[in-house]
């Protein structure tokens, strides 16, 4: 197992969280352990509300949705979310993020307004793990396409840039194919596909790494290895750019465009056959852990960056060794994590050999536990 450098121990963490007027949350000011936080109380104290704010500040946006007002306390008009983290270099950088139902929302970085959310991503990434976290076996491609793109962001330097200019690429050739017929649609070809093929290839650099680290992780969870099968987004034979024009007059009925990456999809399968097929759902949530877990290790590897981990509603019935073997895993790549769960003292025994902070929230007022009451309950 990979370990790392004592000086890199808790690099990419959240020092302190502020969280203002979010959801139940009225004002909350957290210092956080570099590694794990244990988060527990009742189904609706706010919980899960933590882990959403968390999530706010790396993709200035929520996992519950798009909408903005449902996030902001009832009877008010703006959340102010904030922490300060520390880098992989050990500096230290605040980030701030403010939205608001009646002015423009804003966000900080280092004091000084940031107009992108993406360089949010950048310095915090995080990693959710929640009951909709199946949605990346069951779901449609895009949630696989997301997985992959994670990662390339984040140890590719050029991977966002290029997705962000293939998607406004195909934004001009999927509204040519709507308005303006196939003139128009034709001088878009060759940009796009250039930059198709170049996130195809980068897209199956990162699965070859990435999937013995999957297996590597999985096979400590159930007795299975597993395969990825990456289909690019187009029929395998041609290039892109052939694949665009044979496809004109199809795309002109269906009115976008039908081949690139942009269609590209994992197919996981176990001795040829769908995971899903085999695999139980306790078993399928194993996998969708190690694929996970995976990808903060290839961070760590590959940019020597650290993501933090957000798990959210761990139940008291987790399996013991799998429990510990997710831990451990946590534990070897120095990630801070923050779980929640409605009774976590049981998970304190397991984490308790690194610095490990414990919190009980109640309708909305979040209080650090007594770590020293805690650990003498196990003596
Ligand atoms: N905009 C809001 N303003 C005030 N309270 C809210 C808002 N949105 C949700 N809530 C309440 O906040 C609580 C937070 O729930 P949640 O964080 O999901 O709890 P947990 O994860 O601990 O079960 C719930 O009781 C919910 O009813
Ligand atoms: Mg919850």
């Amino acid at each position: 197992m990979f370990h790392v450098e004592h000086e890199k121990v808790g690099a990419m963490a959240i020092k302190t969280l502020s969280i203002y007027t979010f959801r139940n949350l009225t004002e909350v000011h957290l210092t956080l352990s570099p590694f794990f936080n244990l988060i527990a109380g009742e189904n609706g104290a706010g919980k899960s509300s933590i882990l959403e704010a968390v999530y706010f500040l790396s993709h200035g946006r929520s996992f519950r949705g798009h909408v903005l007002e449902p996030l902001i306390q009832i009877n008010q008009q703006k959340t102010i979310l904030q922490a300060l983290i520390t880098t992989a270099t050990q500096n230290e950088v605040s980030l701030g993020v403010m939205k608001s139902l009646v002015e423009e929302g804003q966000i900080k970085i280092g004091g000084e307004v940031c107009r992108s959310a993406v360089e949010l991503a950048a310095l915090l990434p995080v990693q959710l793990l929640n009951a909709d976290s199946f949605d990346l076996l069951n779901g449609g491609p895009a949630f696989r396409r997301q997985w992959m793109d994670w990662g390339l962001f984040h140890v590719e330097h050029s991977y966002g840039e290029l997705w962000r200019q293939y998607n406004y690429v195909l934004k001009q050739r999927n509204a040519a194919l709507k308005k303006e017929g196939s003139a128009a649609v034709r001088c878009w070809d060759e940009e796009l596909a250039q930059m198709g093929e170049k996130m195809v290839l980068q897209r199956a650099y990162y699965i070859e790494q990435i999937m013995p680290l999957c297996n590597g992780i999985f096979s400590r969870f159930c007795d299975f290895s597993f395969y990825f099968q990456y289909e690019r987004g187009w029929n395998a034979d041609i290039s892109l750019l052939d694949a665009l024009q044979s496809g004109w007059s199809r795309d002109l009925h269906l009115g976008y465009t039908s081949a690139g990456p942009h269609r590209a999809d994992l197919k996981l399968s176990i001795a040829g056959k769908a995971v899903q097929a085999i695999l139980s759902r306790g078993q399928q949530k194993w996998l969708i852990y190690s694929l996970k877990l995976a990808q903060g290790l290839l961070l760590k590897q590959q940019a020597g960056k650290s993501c933090v981990y957000l798990l959210d509603d761990v139940p008291a019935e987790w399996d013991e060794q799998r429990q510990k073997t997710v831990i451990a895993v946590l534990r070897d790549m120095a990630s801070q994590v923050l779980i929640t769960g409605i009774d976590l003292s049981y998970l304190y025994e397991l984490t308790a050999d690194s610095p490990t902070k414990m919190f009980h929230v109640e309708q909305g007022v979040v209080r650090e536990e007594c770590i020293a009451v805690e650990a003498a309950e196990f003596s």
